[in-house]
């Protein structure tokens, strides 16, 4: 089928069903273009929460979608890819989060949003990277908090608060792609800009950056700096959106080898395909759905 006959055909479905297509800032190009809505992890779950639409098309990974489905349990959440996973997320278990919590039951447990609903469901308070710090200051009348299960993230939060935390070993593969040595040579490339990093980044390659961002606060910044060159650290998926938004500028992946492969299986193709099945639905169980919503509801009080 042709790009534009496929492109007419998804607005079509989208106003037969009522539905909108939320996209992260990793996807594809093409799956960036037929967006209503581009933004990170916590914009995107503010924005499931408050349409109007009856059917969200999600394009990023499960844990995405999952946390929309929680947040919005009279919509129908779909996902173009549902083996769109993340290696992430799926590092922490249910069983390992509840060992850790019976080694240390008094602390009080902080939950990247990259977790599955049944961990969320664990926890007491949701964090993204957007304010995973604000989560953490917000605690400062707890005595002990275990922060899962990124450790890059905890080690980062842990720096900017001066609170110990207890972490798990989990990491993104994608970003400990990024190597100090990337961050030097392209510095050496380009002397005049600005590095920016994702907080899932490994401390050494943190500690090179003028900022550490989440992905739509990197799409901010940029916008907002007056520097014209930008030197990337975090998923390469990013700097189409970068590009686009700021023309004139210039924009550098610190590592080309930073590419998550579960973001790139949601094509134009299958988002046309979910539209016309209304497949796959994220479902999860409203005991989870229950417990794993406060958990992120009181993230969205704090932050
Ligand atoms: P953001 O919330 O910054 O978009 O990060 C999402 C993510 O999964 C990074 O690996």
């Amino acid at each position: 089928m042709k790009q534009k006959n496929l492109i007419n055909k998804i607005n079509q479905l989208k106003k037969k069903h009522n539905a909108i297509i939320l996209v992260h800032n990793y996807q594809l190009p093409e799956v960036q273009d037929i967006a209503d809505f581009r933004g990170d992890s916590l914009e995107l779950s503010r924005i499931a929460a408050n349409t109007k639409a009856k059917v969200i098309v999600f394009c990023g990974v499960y844990f995405m979608a999952e946390t929309a489905s929680i947040l919005c349990p009279d919509k129908k959440v779909i996902i173009p890819d549902k083996d769109s996973s993340c290696p992430l997320a799926n590092m922490l278990t249910v069983k390992q989060l509840r060992a850790l919590k019976e080694k240390y039951p008094k602390a009080t447990v902080v939950g990247y949003v990259n977790t599955s609903a049944q961990v969320k469901a664990e926890l007491d308070v949701c964090c993204t990277s957007t304010n995973a710090v604000k989560v953490i200051n917000a605690l400062k009348d707890k005595k002990q908090i275990l922060f899962v299960p990124d450790k890059h993230l905890a080690d980062y939060v842990s720096k900017v608060t001066g609170r110990r935390l207890i972490t798990w070993d989990g990491f993104c593969p994608t970003h400990l792609c990024i190597r100090v040595s990337d961050i030097i040579r392209e510095k050496k490339f380009h002397p005049k800009a600005k590095v920016i990093v994702h907080p899932e980044c490994r401390k050494e390659v943190i500690a090179l950056a003028d900022e550490v961002l989440s992905t739509s606060g990197m799409a901010k910044f940029v916008k907002e700096n007056r520097a014209r060159e930008f030197i990337v650290g975090t998923e390469v998926g990013i700097i189409y959106r970068l590009k686009k938004d700021n023309p004139h500028k210039e924009f550098y992946a610190a590592s080309e080898a930073a590419v998550c492969p579960n973001m790139k299986r949601i094509t134009q193709e299958k988002v046309l395909w979910s539209l016309q099945t209304l497949k796959d639905e994220v479902c999860v169980s409203e005991e989870i759905r229950c417990r794993a919503k406060k958990a992120i509801e009181r993230m969205l009080q704090i932050a």
